[in-house]
């Protein structure tokens, strides 16, 4: 069978034979995203209203956001939460300047995660930086230099973000077992589920939907084999999370939004702004 070797055709910024609305996607994820951090550091550098139980108006409830989890120490001014690692802030961190949120020192791990996601990667390289805008749509640049070189190299940390990713869901699981225990007034606790326990165990759930379909997670479950065929047991737990791969893009944005959500429900709770519904 013969072959016509066919031109490439170098194209300007923006330029494509695409009639469709190919720029939809890549707004919608830059303005999902954009949204998300500039709320996410809104939060982090608030350094108040994490926990629920502050509120004379939800004193009974015991619910934690996912963005101070684990807290580390509660915010110098702020009553003890009962949930803190240290009670104030350790003298191995004193050094830092208060600004400086609990939740400022742990957030590196799940953003390290979601920045390192394929996914996520090639989302934002399309919506931030137009690298490319969307599929056969002309770059800004005329050379590719992929992720083989710095600084796009160091993205194959994700695999280790990973492992805290997954460390995570213990402690946030951890945090919706307490979520499960209001305080009765007396100085103890009664079980029950309030909404706030609800959407806390949901945000798990999603969270670890979107870490075991990770495509780094489908390497480790094959047994970090290339051929996972070759190892029967490695090639059933392949098969199981890849499961989850297929809608990894769903997860992702599913995940996004439960973490924000759980934080603004927590957050209204503990300001007072609006009471926890208690359903037993
Ligand atoms: S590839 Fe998306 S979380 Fe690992």
């Amino acid at each position: 069978m013969s072959q016509a070797a066919l031109p490439l055709k170098q194209r300007g910024w923006g330029q494509t034979m695409r009639r469709d609305a190919w720029w939809v996607q890549p707004l919608a994820v830059f303005l999902g995203l954009a949204a998300f951090l500039v709320y996410a550091n809104f939060r982090v550098f608030e350094g108040a209203h994490y926990y629920s139980g502050h509120s004379e108006r939800n004193a009974a409830t015991n619910y934690l956001t996912p963005f101070y989890s684990p807290l580390l120490f509660d915010v110098p001014g702020v009553r003890p939460s009962g949930h803190a690692w240290w009670s104030e802030k350790p003298a191995l961190l004193a050094w830092l300047p208060g600004w400086v949120s609990p939740a400022a020192l742990i957030l590196i791990f799940p953003a390290g995660f979601r920045f390192t996601c394929y996914y996520y990667r090639g989302a934002y390289y399309k919506a931030f930086w137009a690298d490319p805008p969307s599929c056969a749509v002309g770059e800004p640049r005329k050379g590719y230099r992929g992720e083989n070189s710095l600084p796009l190299i160091l993205q194959n940390v994700h695999r280790y973000f990973l492992l805290f990713a997954v460390l995570f869901l213990f402690i946030l699981s951890y945090d919706v077992w307490h979520a499960l225990w209001f305080k009765d007034g007396a100085g103890g606790y009664r079980f029950g589920v309030g909404l706030g326990t609800l959407i806390l165990a949901t945000n798990v759930v999603l969270l670890t939907g979107y870490t075991f379909g990770c495509h780094s997670m489908r390497h480790l479950m094959g047994g970090g084999r290339d051929c996972v065929t070759k190892a029967p047991l490695g090639h059933g737990f392949y098969e199981c999370v890849s499961c989850l791969n297929r809608r990894h893009m769903l997860w992702a944005w599913l995940s996004l939004f439960s973490v924000a959500f759980s934080d603004v429900y927590v957050r209204m709770l503990a300001a007072g702004v609006w009471a926890d519904w208690r359903i037993f």
